[in-house]
């Protein structure tokens, strides 16, 4: 289960929170966003939201791992930037045990490492390339358009190193990639290199629960059964029409009106669970990528997500939160506990600065700092959400992509955006492109050598 307790984002505890007539005539905006989230997806045009029921996928996932157990492959490399990388990162550090990748192949049941390179640092690679054996490294190239530089350069170093060492490169890789389009899927089909196909109506920060997280997952042994089980209830408790009994619409409405009504234009996403660290960064990503746009009449809209983590930064970000300005809201997710805990001993009793501590549990101590925190954010004005989920597994951490997904979806038409577009990162691209000497990027070259240049005066 996952609950949201949205109290503290309201006036009636909050001073400055959401007023009551606003919640009441929030009602109608949602009611039109559903109502157009509802017909894109049914138009073809959304298709995350079939995403849990692809049981094809879900197949074909559990033979590439069944092959890849028969070579003993030890090591997964994901290669993928964005949405690409994002989704697999949050999966392995919420559902695989803290430190995998420094276990034993006995302590990981024989199930691989998973290494996500998502930059193109040559340093990082480097390493990587050094420390892993090809004889039992697979490396997964995830891109949806199949052309993004950073994941194509990543390639070709991969792909002229194996070429150098004699490996075949259908042993040693899996493409993930649009079924029809993009310089990855031609390579597949010209070498027979296996690729899996993400949907033509799914973008990359949509994109966790197709092939793209999927795979990885499964490879690493995750029970992807219960990942899009937990996605699809999910789904089906977000079909409400009523903003206030659907999780996702809750949290959309919520936010859009904290940021336009209420001038609360950043939005913590600060989970109290190390697990959950990364879904943080795979949330700021999608917050920020589908909502940051401009508007067809000229103006500019979008929150600024910030990802942050308890308690560790009750000691960092938590003070500007309590005492900056008050244009932030912060959405907590908390775990219900019930897991493994560790106790506290009775030590030092002579010290009462340390002895309160003795008798409770680690946990309890999470659990306890996020409602002081909240109370203490709301004693300040300051308004916050939080979500509960009962189990830090796969079925609620498909439940968790599901619920925010379909609220980006849900915000994008609040805010009167598409939220499933990306033009503001063209420009940087295409001047990359011209940089780079790319043929048909001549006049992006010229836009950007056209750009000030540096004043010596300003350089120090
Ligand atoms: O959300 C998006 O669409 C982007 O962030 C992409 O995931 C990112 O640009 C990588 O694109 P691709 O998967 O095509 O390589």
């Amino acid at each position: 289960m996952i609950s949201l307790d949205y109290t503290f984002m309201t006036e009636g505890a909050v001073r400055g929170g959401i007023a009551d007539a606003s919640l009441s005539t929030a009602g109608r905006a949602f009611d039109a966003a559903h109502a157009t989230v509802m017909n894109r997806w049914k138009s073809g045009e959304l298709g995350f939201f079939d995403l849990p029921d692809d049981a094809q996928v879900a197949r074909e996932c559990q033979e590439l791992t069944a092959a890849a157990r028969l070579k003993q492959v030890d090591d997964v490399v994901v290669l993928g930037i964005g949405g690409s990388g994002l989704g697999p990162v949050a999966l392995r550090t919420a559902l695989l045990p803290p430190g995998w990748n420094a276990l034993t192949r006995a302590e990981r049941h024989r199930r691989p490492r998973l290494h996500v390179l998502d930059n193109v640092d040559p340093r990082t690679m480097d390493a990587l390339l050094d420390r892993v054996e090809f004889a039992t490294t697979l490396f997964i190239v995830t891109s949806k358009s199949g052309g993004t530089a950073e994941t194509m350069a990543q390639y070709l170093v991969i792909r002229g190193r194996l070429d150098a060492a004699g490996r075949l490169a259908r042993e040693q890789l899996v493409f993930v990639t649009d079924p029809e389009k993009g310089a990855l899927r031609r390579i597949a089909r010209e070498e027979n290199i296996p690729a899996m196909a993400v949907p033509p109506n799914v973008g990359g920060r949509f994109s966790v629960l197709s092939p793209v997280g999927v795979l990885p997952a499964a490879l690493t042994g995750i029970d992807v059964t219960a990942l899009l089980a937990g996605a699809a209830d999910m789904r089906d408790r977000c079909a409400s029409t009523t903003w206030s009994s659907n999780p996702a619409g809750a949290f959309a409405v919520l936010q859009w009106l904290a940021d336009t009504q209420l001038g609360r234009r950043g939005h913590v996403f600060m989970p109290y669970a190390d697990g959950l660290r990364d879904l943080a960064g795979w949330f700021v990503q999608l917050w920020a990528e589908s909502l940051g746009k401009s508007r067809p009449d000229g103006t500019h809209v979008g929150p600024t997500p910030i990802a942050a983590l308890g308690a560790t930064d009750q000691h960092s970000q938590v003070q500007l939160f309590m005492e900056g300005p008050n244009d932030k809201t912060v959405t907590f997710v908390t775990l219900a506990g019930g897991e493994a805990d560790l106790e506290i001993p009775h030590l030092h009793r002579e010290h009462a600065d340390l002895a309160y501590l003795g008798g409770h549990r680690l946990g309890e101590l999470l659990s306890v700092e996020q409602r002081a925190t909240a109370g203490a954010l709301a004693a300040r004005g300051r308004m916050s959400m939080t979500f509960t989920v009962e189990k830090l597994d796969a079925w609620h951490l498909g439940g968790l992509f599901m619920l925010f997904e379909i609220a980006t979806a849900y915000a994008g038409e609040l805010y009167g955006v598409n939220a499933f577009d990306q033009p503001g990162v063209e420009l940087g691209k295409r001047f990359t492109y011209g940089m780079f000497g790319r043929p048909g990027f001549e006049a992006d070259l010229a836009e950007f050598e056209a750009l000030p240049k540096r004043d010596p005066g300003r350089v120090l």
